[in-house]
């Protein structure tokens, strides 16, 4: 089947302004779009610029934003669409170019809250363990492949005035640490995350677990810390 891909373009160093373009691509229904952009770097146009690297949804860095809904390039099949598909970069981050953004704030925002297992005892003879059920309360977090697709998809990271919002991406990893039993510095967390431009940014939209290429419950665990917050301040 021939497939239409409409892209957006823009190399800032050439450009006035953004511009799309349509390439025409051959593709079986069961490629998948990220074979279709290879198609076209490689036969038709290597000025094209996006990001990849595994192929397989591991590595999340091929989040872009296809017919209006954010996702990884690699996890969308030919078949799913009609002949025009449309791709664009990632909302809300700047266009570094083509389909490749600047990820540098998404990352300074992930960095701020503390994406480490942090213990102030000393260390256990063998290992810091923890049983099947307590690993269990945050397994679904560990997912996070850092795409971006939430954060970008996330109607107060895309309001301006409201930019400052930590994001739904970096609360997914502090719910990861503070529900993880080995971790010892609740305290430090929850008054880390109890802050409007962190976990109360958070309108409870959906927007980031619809998109959320590892089906993680991301408005769910944000709204757990909530709940672990509340009840910090509120002892039964
Ligand atoms: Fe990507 Fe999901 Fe992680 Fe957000 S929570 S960065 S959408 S994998
Ligand atoms: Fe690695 Fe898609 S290329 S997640």
């Amino acid at each position: 089947m021939l497939i239409k891909l409409k892209i957006f373009r823009f190399d800032p160093n050439k450009d006035e302004k953004p511009y799309y373009q349509t390439y025409e691509v051959k593709a079986d229904p069961m490629d998948r779009l990220l074979d279709c952009l290879n198609r076209i770097r490689w036969e038709q146009d290597p000025t094209l610029s996006y990001r990849w690297s595994c192929g397989h949804g591991v590595c999340g860095s091929d989040g872009m934003r296809i017919n209006g809904i954010c996702g990884l390039a690699c996890q969308k099949l030919v078949k799913n669409f009609k002949e025009e598909v449309l791709i664009e970069p990632l909302p809300v981050f700047k266009v570094v170019k083509d389909l490749v953004v600047d990820l540098s704030f998404f990352l300074e925002k992930y960095n701020s809250i503390k994406p480490y297992l942090i213990t102030k005892s000393l260390p256990p003879e063998l290992e810091r363990s923890q049983s099947p059920e307590q690993q269990r309360l945050f397994e679904e977090a560990i997912r996070c492949i850092l795409c971006a697709c939430c954060t970008a998809s996330c109607p107060i990271n895309q309001n301006k005035e409201t930019e400052s919002y930590i994001g739904p991406a970096a609360l997914v990893r502090a719910f990861r640490y503070l529900f993880d039993s080995r971790d010892e510095a609740s305290e430090e967390r929850i008054a880390l995350l109890d802050d409007k431009d962190r976990v109360w940014g958070c309108q409870t939209l959906w927007k980031c677990t619809e998109v959320c290429p590892k089906e993680i419950p991301v408005t769910k665990q944000i709204g757990q810390i909530k709940k672990r917050i509340y009840e910090s301040k509120h002892p039964k």
